[in-house]
């Protein structure tokens, strides 16, 4: 058939739920097509190991368990940025020559990219030194990436992270305790401010709004003293600073910095100033390896079959998005070059502020 196409499908960056889901979806709608789809694995990183690392994707191995279950089957990395590329002997070195190389040879018409903002910067940055064709599906719990009303995974860590605050209040409760939990999202609060309204929270400090602890203890005190209420719940994002300014972060080898340590800080702080017993959850990773809520199957569905169109169509560096219910598609450099952070003057802000939370300012 002449316009049998050869493609190949990666997911780059952390993991999230939806991810299987998105896979499959891909698979379904090119081999309706009747095209071959090459599952490259980890990442990039498949393509710089000789022999490369991939299989052939077919329909029989999508049996209808796989689109119900976290994690990626193709495998993925968040280290290793081709361009800079940390060798065992401690240097970097610029390894997308070879990455490039593989995709040659992998004989592919066109390279789906699962990934967030980082990765759809380094696969963009590889199509265009490498001159192949790319469409990207967004992918990030942290929904920082722009022009997408969501991204897969986002609305599965938000629906896990409000069940921590829903299992959390009725201990709180009973114990007469501040409850901080700690969530991930890093530079954006997305997360942290959908969940805390969804599941009651007292106060929320997102890194987008610089937070006074008098402010934060003062709202705790009031809850006790005007509202007879015995306890509290606190939701803090991983990248909210300490009170003087400093952001809790881990530097990992290859230079990677990751985020972790505030709800700890704080809940220390928030114990001292109010005389509460304080406690503190830190969600981490539970927030990413379950399995998509429906919502994010609709989403990777819908986004797998338009980035099957988008390479029938040969539209290309562009990456499918949400939109008013809908999936559209967008060039890959305004999804990266817009990022996503909490709108302070938007909904979730006025919201949470006309309920009386707490938003540390
Ligand atoms: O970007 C997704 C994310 O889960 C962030 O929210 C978090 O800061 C980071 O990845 C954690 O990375 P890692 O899995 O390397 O610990």
């Amino acid at each position: 058939m002449a316009n049998k196409k050869r493609i190949g499908i990666l997911t780059s960056g952390g993991d999230c739920a939806g991810l299987n889901a998105a896979i499959r979806s891909v698979v379904y709608a090119a081999t309706n097509l009747d095209w071959e789809v090459i599952g490259i694995e980890d990442g990039t990183a498949g393509l710089l190991s000789r022999p490369m690392r991939y299989k052939v994707l077919t329909r029989g191995m999508f049996d209808t368990t796989i689109m119900r279950l976290g994690g990626t089957i193709l495998g993925t990395t968040n280290k290793g940025n081709p361009f800079r590329f940390l060798m065992p002997d401690g240097s970097f070195k610029d390894l997308s020559d070879d990455i490039i190389a593989g995709l040659r040879e992998l004989k592919l018409d066109a390279l789906i990219g699962i990934g967030g903002d980082g990765s759809m910067d380094i696969l963009r940055r590889l199509s265009q030194q490498g001159k192949f064709n790319l469409v990207g599906i967004p992918k990030t719990i942290d929904n920082d990436l722009g022009k997408t009303e969501s991204s897969l995974g986002f609305e599965t860590a938000v629906f896990v992270a409000t069940e921590a605050l829903d299992r959390l209040q009725p201990t709180a409760a009973s114990h007469d305790r501040v409850m901080v939990l700690e969530v991930m999202g890093r530079d954006a609060g997305n997360i942290a401010i959908t969940t805390g309204i969804a599941g009651g929270a007292d106060v929320i400090l997102i890194p987008e709004i610089p937070y006074s602890l008098d402010k934060v203890a003062q709202k705790i005190i009031s809850i006790r003293e005007n509202e007879g209420r015995n306890f509290a719940l606190v939701v803090v994002s991983e990248a909210v600073k300490t009170v003087d300014g400093k952001a809790i972060k881990v530097e990992h080898e290859g230079g990677e910095k990751r985020y972790g340590g505030i709800g700890h800080y704080l809940g220390e702080l928030i114990a001292e100033k109010t005389g509460f017993e304080t406690r503190v959850t830190v969600l981490g990773h539970v927030q990413r390896g379950c399995a998509p809520i429906a919502s994010d199957r609709l989403l990777a569905a819908a986004f797998g079959v338009h980035a099957v169109e988008l390479v029938a169509a040969g539209k290309f560096d562009r990456m499918v998005a949400w939109s008013n219910r809908s999936v559209i598609d967008v060039p890959i450099k305004d999804a990266i070059a817009s990022y996503q952070a909490v709108d302070l003057n938007g909904t979730l802000v006025r919201t949470a502020r006309s309920l009386g939370i707490c938003l540390g300012d």
